[in-house]
């Protein structure tokens, strides 16, 4: 390959390999000048597919290319850098990465400086890095899952050099703290508390893409959601492939339950989590889950199958009974609680009874939402060297069969929602209907409703008025007008200028040598006028210079001057509200 530099490339034996144990690093970004002159006036998009580890990685590219002083494009064609994070766990997320790619061509073609990275976990896959360069000669640099701290580097390297880059690491993978980030929203937020997947289920490519099974520290997890509670965030997700197993590779008794349990003590309005393995997980966390109100009462549990000896090909770690029995305490302890899960129809030959497991357990739990799958081999895995013998005809009726029963369940639970007040937290106008607004109520159900959008951000009471079997339609139990001007009203009492403002007022006027200065500015005032009358001009004239000169007095008074100054600062901040409110 001409003009490629090629650094490393991806090795699924080393990927699978946990030899090498992992670091923390605490990284300072601090983008080169070579690229903060060519950031210059430039503008960057990122597209991401898959889940929500990549939409984390997302914000943190973001957050790097805006401190070397790209801005976010508003459009595809404006964009002068275009970084696309791909997912690998099933072929059809993969597919869409082809159009996605040749999508920029003609960006490359107007902009001779045009860089298009890709990322994510499908480069981590063997011979995916080389093979999309060689396709597609617009491809710029391509990075994996463990580099992304490196990004500013590799720009600055590939502008230098005028070369593209090719650096994959397969390795267990470190965690880099410290990052910058531009988070995708103000009021809900991913936090990672593990990274990687140490479970190896024999279909999943996530252990070879994102490295071994490593948990963030507690500090930099609390430190995180201490700053995202204190910015009014109202909901945080922590995130992990498989969230139970936090802190196990400390050794110290560190568990899942203890860092959800101090993350819903900081007090964000709204926790939740994910992923839950249905095989580790513990009484501890159901009893934190059950004790704080602000852990929403919904769990997502991939099931995967229903029938043992899928479970067992699979690599699950649980029989059918073990799972029923846990979603069972859930529910005694939980009543409200809402489960939801992953299914995989058409494992290599899956046969129609073992497929029947599945639909049987699907209607014995009664799931409130459910992510189906048809089984996709990925190379690499144990399960893609199966020989497979169930046609896909036959996998693609068992979806369809799936889906249907997986919507009655889902339809019966919300039909119980009609007639009762959810709290949604609001994303804003719906996709459909710009009229409406969309959010989720705790329980993880899509509600819409109409209201005005400067609700978007705020959780509110809305009544279920009619099921939709996967969103519901509500009204909104509140005047919107009096809660935003009461969210504004408590927003400016915890308004820090505002607060400063009124602290230094305070002083200026409970200080006994200013009251002292006023009231003689004051009779000085009243001199005046009398000798203004009388046309004592001379007595005038001496009794306006004492009163100027207690004015300067006063006027240069540290607590006087303090005051003028927290007024000042609060100005622009008044003249945004002032905006607003018209
Ligand atoms: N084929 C189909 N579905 C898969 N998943 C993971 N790997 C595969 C695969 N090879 C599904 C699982 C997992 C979800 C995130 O994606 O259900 O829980
Ligand atoms: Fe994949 Fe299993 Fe890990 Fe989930 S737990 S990411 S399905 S290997």
């Amino acid at each position: 390959m001409a003009k490629t530099i090629i650094k490393h490339l991806p090795e699924m034996a080393k990927a699978r390999s946990r030899a090498d144990s992992p670091r923390t690093f605490r990284n300072d970004i601090e983008p080169s000048p070579r690229l903060k002159e060519f950031a210059k006036g430039k503008k960057y998009l990122i597209k991401t597919f898959g889940c929500q580890a990549n939409v984390r990685d997302e914000e943190i590219m973001a957050g790097m290319l805006e401190k070397a002083g790209f801005v976010k494009s508003p459009s595809e064609e404006e964009a002068n850098l275009v970084i696309i994070n791909t997912c690998a766990v099933r072929e059809n997320a993969e597919e869409k990465v082809y159009g996605e790619i040749g999508k920029f061509k003609s960006n490359a073609t107007k902009d001779p400086n045009f860089i298009l990275c890709l990322c994510g976990c499908m480069m981590q896959e063997e011979g995916v890095a080389v093979k999309l360069r060689e396709i597609y000669h617009h491809v710029s640099i391509v990075f994996g899952t463990h580099n992304i701290d490196k990004l500013l580097d590799m720009l600055d390297e590939k502008i230098a050099t005028k070369k593209s880059l090719i650096d994959v690491l397969s390795f267990s993978g470190d965690i880099v703290e410290n990052l910058p980030s531009t988070r995708l929203d103000s009021y809900k937020a991913y936090v990672n508390i593990t990274y990687g997947c140490d479970k190896f289920c024999t279909y999943c490519i996530v252990p070879y893409t994102r490295g071994r099974e490593r948990s963030r520290a507690k500090e930099d997890i609390l430190k995180e959601c201490k700053e995202l509670v204190e910015q009014g965030y109202q909901e945080i997700t922590l995130l992990g492939q498989n969230v139970n197993s936090y802190g196990k590779d400390f050794k110290n008794g560190t568990s899942f339950a203890g860092i959800l349990e101090d993350v819903a003590k900081l007090g964000v309005p709204r926790l939740r989590f994910m992923t839950s393995h249905p095989w580790d997980f513990t009484d501890e966390m159901l009893d934190v889950i059950a004790k704080y109100p602000n852990i929403m009462k919904c769990i997502h549990l991939p099931v995967q199958s229903g029938n043992d000896e899928i479970l067992r090909l699979m690599g699950r770690r649980y029989t059918r009974e073990d799972y029923l029995s846990l979603v069972k305490k859930i529910r005694e302890r939980m009543p409200e609680c809402a489960i939801t899960t992953d299914i995989i129809v058409g494992f290599p030959n899956e046969t129609e009874e073992q497929f029947l497991d599945t639909l049987s357990l699907c209607k014995e739990v009664g799931y409130d939402a459910a992510f189906t799958f048809i089984y996709s081999p990925r190379k690499g895995t144990p399960a893609a060297r199966i020989e497979d013998n169930v046609s896909p005809k036959d996998k693609h009726d068992r979806f369809n069969r799936l889906v249907k029963v997986v919507e009655e369940g889902v339809s019966s639970h919300s039909q119980k929602m009609v007639g009762k007040t959810y709290m949604v937290l609001v994303d804003g106008p719906s996709k459909k209907d710009s009229d409406v607004l969309s959010g989720y109520a705790e329980n993880g159900k899509l509600i819409h409703f109409k209201g005005p959008v400067q609700l978007k951000g705020s959780i509110v009471p809305v009544k279920v008025t009619e099921d939709r079997t996967f969103s519901m339609f509500g009204e909104l139990q509140i005047d919107p007008i009096l809660f935003l001007a009461e969210k504004l009203r408590m927003a400016m009492d915890e308004e820090p200028l505002l607060k400063n403002y009124l602290a230094a007022k305070k002083a200026a006027e409970e200080d006994a040598s200013l009251g002292k200065l006023r009231d003689e500015i004051e009779s000085a005032q009243r001199a005046m006028m009398n000798l203004a009358a009388s046309h004592e001009d001379e007595k005038f004239a001496s009794k306006r210079k004492e009163y100027l000169s207690l004015m300067k007095e006063y006027e240069s008074h540290p607590l006087i001057l303090n005051l003028t100054s927290a007024k000042e600062e609060l100005e622009p901040m008044l003249s945004l509200v002032a905006e607003a409110l018209r």
